[in-house]
């Protein structure tokens, strides 16, 4: 249907790391992406992309292709459909047989009620502008309420006409069935009717759409101001829209969102519109409902800063609260702005500049928890029973955090707001976890831990110092940084492989460490000559190219005989190689060194990086024991001892892999 030209020079458009960008923030990390898997829940990302190679790879479910297989995956389309959707985003225009009854016929139910949606916008858009009484009763309504041509159309705001069937008769007019009209719930018939009413006749459309911009869903409102009419309808539940997976605005807000790390979040339609116009366009609805699980980890694979605006009027404050437990059990950090009494983010975005609104949300946000804290102490002020309550309540939130140190943070806070002993608090908050879920990978993480000790004594007996050490897993720091350098002089201008799913993966040895090197928390070999060949190769590198060889005798001819010395030791002790006992343990056949790369190098970088990080987290965690330290320097080491800590979980989750 598509001719190979136009697929080819889509395939040659289509950047995957910009299309996958419209779906999940990705985080650079060394010569690849990641991000937490968008086709599965998790906490730590092991989803990757590799620009290089244009594949993304998810090592957590295992989902991997190219950038037309994840259009497909992701959105549910077939090939044709993820090809005409990379077209559009780029610009090609795709020149296509017209369908003919059969093909349209095979077309699933699902695209089939997706392009009527389609359509439909299109036909409200149209009735909105195009026609006398759209003009008169809808724009005049949009208008009146401030919104502009632009924030119109950006939206894709319409009008559905009087006349209970007007809309229902041009679809079918248009070719569109029945059953989908029916479907899609954009009509419905009356009991004991056979014919098609129009759902939203009379009422203001504001489309609804998926985070890559097509319509799933409308909500109507109407102009009536009769008690009796409800104020919106909304599309019902169907095969392509449930409410509780769908934040309205995402479209819009996403690349925002990404760029100012934190989405706002707000009640309903008009309030993401007016902000948006005001220029604040990091916002999203939860579209008058409580929030979801689903919702809110739709939001994190674009940040995991969250700050929730409320209305000035406290009404349904309170009840809300125990909503944005949800957001807090997500890992998010959740902070509240609650807008001055006569507002709502609609009325406060219309009457205040963008600067203006961004410095409210600056100046007044507070953390949630504290937030919440503070509300119900003043509320509960001396009824001691409302006063356990509020205790309970409290833990019930902070019990509900995933990170450890966060939760000790909290503990500590809250304890002094409401004045009391803070490890009564703490105490409460672990009986409630010990009976949640608990942390899988915390556990496994420790246990691996246990078994590395236990390995470390039967390797020391091992170990002889004319033998490299290999990877074993009781390696110390020195004997790991040691290893690697060798890699790094002896190998790093080859390659290795690394299976991946069902595909062969080919890496660069040197690029490999010098990435691993440059990752979350930057560290420098301890050893003065080793980390003198680690720089000097990387220098080198820069320079010349991946995969060009630095000749052994430049380290060997070195200037400082410290290293010189260091560089012979490595270069000459591959020779004489003993297989280390874990090796046979693990059946691993024992071919020649440069052929067990693939399984050496990615064991020996995981095994370093967690000796670092268990290091530095000792480093952190005394400092933080320091009482002299101010409050400023200790935010800044609880920063460094989570982004440790994630670092840690993601570690621990490879090295299952890579060792058990
Ligand atoms: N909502 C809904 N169905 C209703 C009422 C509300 O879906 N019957 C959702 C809509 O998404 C709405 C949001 O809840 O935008 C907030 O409701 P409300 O505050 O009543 O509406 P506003 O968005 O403030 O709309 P307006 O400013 O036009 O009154
Ligand atoms: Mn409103």
């Amino acid at each position: 249907m598509i001719d190979q030209s136009t697929i080819d020079r889509i395939f040659a458009a289509a950047d995957i790391v910009d299309v996958v960008s419209d779906f999940v923030t990705l985080r650079r990390q060394g010569a690849n992406y990641q991000a937490c898997c968008p086709f599965h829940t998790e906490k730590t990302p092991s989803f990757v992309v590799s620009p290089a190679k244009g594949v993304f790879k998810c090592f957590g479910c295992g989902k991997g292709g190219n950038v037309v297989s994840f259009v497909m995956e992701h959105e549910g389309m077939g090939y044709v459909d993820a090809l005409k959707y990379l077209g559009r985003k780029y610009g090609i225009e795709i020149q296509e047989k017209e369908r003919t009854a059969e093909e349209i016929k095979r077309n699933d139910d699902r695209e089939s009620m997706m392009v009527l949606n389609g359509w439909a916008a299109d036909y409200f858009k149209n009735a909105l502008t195009q026609t006398q009484e759209g003009r008169n009763v809808g724009l005049s309504y949009f208008r009146e309420r401030g919104f502009t041509e632009a924030t119109i159309e950006k939206f894709g705001l319409g009008y559905c006409p009087s006349g209970y069937d007007t809309f229902s008769k041009a679809a079918l007019a248009a070719g569109y069935k029945e059953e989908f009209l029916l479907g899609t719930g954009l009509s419905f018939k009356r009991d004991g009717h056979d014919s098609l009413t129009d759902r939203f006749y009379e009422r203001v459309m504001f489309p609804i759409h998926t985070v890559s911009g097509r319509v799933l869903a409308f909500g109507g409102r109407t102009l009536k101001t009769e008690k009796t009419v409800a104020k919106y309808k909304n599309s019902p539940e169907s095969e392509i829209y449930q409410k509780r997976m769908t934040l309205y605005g995402l479209f819009f807000a996403k690349k925002a969102i990404s760029q100012l790390k934190c989405a706002i979040l707000v009640e309903g339609y008009t309030d993401v519109i007016s902000m948006h116009q005001a220029g604040v366009e990091n916002v999203v609805a939860s579209s008058g409902t409580a929030l979801t699980s689903e919702q809110v980890r739709l939001l994190k694979r674009f940040t995991e800063n969250i700050t929730v605006m409320y209305d000035g009027d406290a009404a349904g404050l309170k009840a809300s609260l125990r909503g944005i437990d949800i957001i807090l059990k997500e890992g998010m950090n959740v902070r509240i702005v609650q807008l001055p009494p006569e507002h709502d983010p609609d009325s406060f975005a219309k009457t205040h500049t963008a600067a203006e609104v961004q410095e409210y949300i600056r100046s007044k946000e507070e953390d949630f928890i504290t937030f919440k804290c503070k509300l119900l102490m003043a509320d509960s002020a001396g009824d001691v029973q409302a006063r356990s309550g509020v205790i309970r309540d409290v833990v019930g939130s902070i019990a509900e955090i995933p990170d450890t140190i966060t939760r000790a943070m909290y503990a500590k806070e809250c304890a002094a707001i409401m004045d009391v002993d803070e490890n009564l608090l703490i105490g409460e908050v672990a009986k409630l976890r010990a009976g949640l879920s608990g942390d899988a990978e915390e556990r496994e993480f420790f246990e691996r831990q246990r078994r590395q000790k236990m390995h470390e004594a039967a390797e020391t007996l091992q170990a002889s110092s004319s033998a490299p050490s290999g990877t074993a897993i009781g390696s110390s720091i020195a004997e790991l940084e040691k290893e690697l350098t060798r890699y790094l002089i002896c190998y790093g201008h080859q390659k290795f492989h690394l299976r991946e799913g069902n595909q062969l993966n080919e890496y660069n040895v040197a690029q490999t460490i010098v990435d691993m090197m440059r990752t979350v928390i930057c560290f420098d070999f301890q050893t003065p000559a080793y980390k003198a060949i680690f720089d000097c190769y990387a220098a080198h590198m820069a320079e010349l190219g991946v995969g060009v060889e630095v000749p052994a005798s430049y380290f060997i001819n070195y200037p400082s005989a410290e290293v010189a010395e260091a560089a012979v030791d490595l270069l000459t002790m591959g020779d004489n190689y003993i297989p280390s006992k874990l090796w046979s343990e693990h059946d691993i056949g024992v071919a020649s060194e440069a052929d067990r790369l693939s399984e050496a190098l990615p064991r020996a970088i995981m095994l370093y990086k967690s000796k670092v990080i268990e290091r530095l987290s000792a480093e952190f965690q005394a400092q933080l024991n320091n009482p002299d330290i101010d409050e400023d320097t200790q935010l800044d080491i609880v920063g460094k001892l989570r982004a440790l800590n994630n670092e840690r979980k993601e570690i621990a989750h490879q090295l299952k892999r890579l060792i058990l």
